[in-house]
């Protein structure tokens, strides 16, 4: 236990504290007697944590700035999410004015200009023919959604018995049965197995270090890992399946990119059994991959794709599905008056949320940031592939701005080695990430060619220290 943050039992002396409160405005300093016992954080080790926390309390651009005054060069963008940097004024300014002029309008038979607004801006970035938006509050909440506007759509074509859904080992598709069910992480479904959804089947993952250990942007090989859907589909039958959903890049197990032609294939073998394919763009989305979207990057373009994330810079929850018009007419034109889908958020579309995204498509275009994110893909790449033959490394991969490092696990111990290389960049002021036992580096997409290099030879360094 650790009731008192103070508490000697925390590692945190009175010296210490004293130390922090000197450096800090009144706004970020640590109240003196904060405890950290009530808060049960999410996917986090509690116990080690709460011994040794790690306080942020201020962020700008490229940086975090932690309760004790210190400055640390955030590499992932918080959690994948805050792609136009820290802080900015433009997204500030516009919730401010937002909580002051509409707090809050219900969704449900009311709206409020800002949401459609906003729907209508991403129908005209996404790709062409997805243009109908379904606002959620989170990428689980998205994912789910997505699943459900399926169901609704094969059932409004009178094809009601197409109940399966696809997903892929190795996806995270969020923490709604929903997108647990259709993930492929071991220990998010362990605990929840006997109450998973029925009738789900997962493709084979696209992981292939035996072919393609360092590649640089899509690996060369593995287009036909998208034919396991014809395994499944022989075992089921097409006429049970309502949609395939996948990462274009999985994110959270470890920076997958999709081989060569493997989207096409599986793009095609959707068409060619009317299963519906969805993309969860969460991470891919808002350039990311060096373009728009994910299926902008790759040029295949989905049914659906779900959205979070970068859609509001991270500053306001928000998630979205965005749906081929058809999907939406068949579902809206063919039901009886009245409601015609019954699902929603009492925050979908929230003004707050709304007008954050409004702004940050604002930036995106303003700074251009996707293009600035494809320009800086190559030194990215060329950074991260300078690791290779360091201490450990096993692989190394990149697409767009986003960067891997795979780690050879200690033996019984997947994820403690990048674990140590997390913490220790973490003490020497680098925020990257740990995804099982691949390093990802993933920074906001204004990071400069010099913050790039100080990121990955700091990772570089510490991979010397680790044993
Ligand atoms: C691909 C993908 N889908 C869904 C989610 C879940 O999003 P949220 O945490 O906003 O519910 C995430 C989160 O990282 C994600 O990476």
């Amino acid at each position: 236990m650790c009731p008192q943050y103070t508490g000697k039992t925390c590692g945190w002396t009175g010296e210490l504290l004293h130390h922090s409160l000197a450096g800090m405005t009144p706004s970020t300093a640590r109240p003196v007697d904060l405890s950290l016992s009530s808060l049960w954080m999410p996917f986090t080790n509690n116990r080690a944590f709460k011994a040794a926390p790690r306080l942020l309390s201020r962020a700008e651009g490229m940086f975090y700035h932690d309760v004790d005054g210190r400055q640390i060069v955030d590499g992932i963008s918080g959690l994948w999410c805050v792609n136009a940097g820290h802080g900015r004024r433009e997204i500030v300014d516009a919730i401010a004015h937002a909580a002051g002029e509409l707090d809050f309008a219900p969704p449900f038979q009311m709206g409020h200009p800002l949401s459609f607004q906003l729907a209508q801006q991403l129908a005209e970035l996404l790709p062409t023919g997805l243009d109908r938006v379904f606002f959620t509050n989170s990428g689980s909440e998205a994912v789910d959604t997505a699943l459900k506007i399926a169901l609704a759509y094969h059932r409004s074509r009178g094809e009601p018995q197409r109940t399966c859904f696809i997903g892929r080992q190795r996806g995270y598709h969020g923490v709604g049965f929903g997108g647990i069910s259709v993930g492929g992480i071991a220990p998010n479904r362990q605990a929840f197995e006997a109450q998973l959804l029925p009738h789900i089947d997962h493709l084979a993952h696209t992981h292939d270090l035996a072919r393609n250990a360092y590649s640089r942007g899509q690996p060369m090989h593995g287009a036909e890992f998208a034919d396991d859907l014809e395994r499944i589909v022989t075992a089921r039958g097409a006429h049970t399946i309502a949609a395939v959903i996948i990462e274009p890049v999985a994110g959270s197990t470890g920076v997958l990119v999709p081989p060569r032609g493997y989207l096409e294939r599986l793009r095609s073998l959707c068409d060619t059994h009317g299963i519906l394919l969805i993309f969860d763009e969460v991470i891919t989305g808002f350039g990311r991959t060096g373009s728009a979207f994910g299926a902008t990057t790759f040029g295949v373009t989905p049914d659906m794709m779900t959205l979070a994330k970068g859609i509001t810079n991270g500053a306001v929850p928000m998630g979205a599905v965005c749906a081929a018009r058809a999907i939406h007419d068949a579902i809206v034109d063919s039901a009886a008056p009245g409601i015609e889908f019954f699902h929603g958020y009492t925050y979908s579309g929230h003004p707050l949320a709304a007008a954050a995204g409004l702004a940050t498509l604002a930036l995106y275009e303003s700074d251009a940031l996707f293009a600035r994110a494809a320009a800086l893909a190559p030194v990215l790449e060329r950074a991260v592939h300078a690791v290779r033959g360091a201490a450990h490394v096993i692989d190394v991969r990149n697409i767009g701005m986003v960067g891997a490092i795979e780690l050879a696990s200690r033996d019984g111990a997947v994820g403690a080695r990048a674990g140590a290389v997390f913490m220790e960049c973490y003490r020497r002021g680098i925020l990257i990430r740990q995804t099982g036992e691949t390093i990802a580096i993933a920074p906001p997409l204004i990071i400069s060619e010099a913050q790039i290099d100080e990121i990955v030879s700091t990772v570089h360094d510490v991979l010397a220290t680790v044993a």
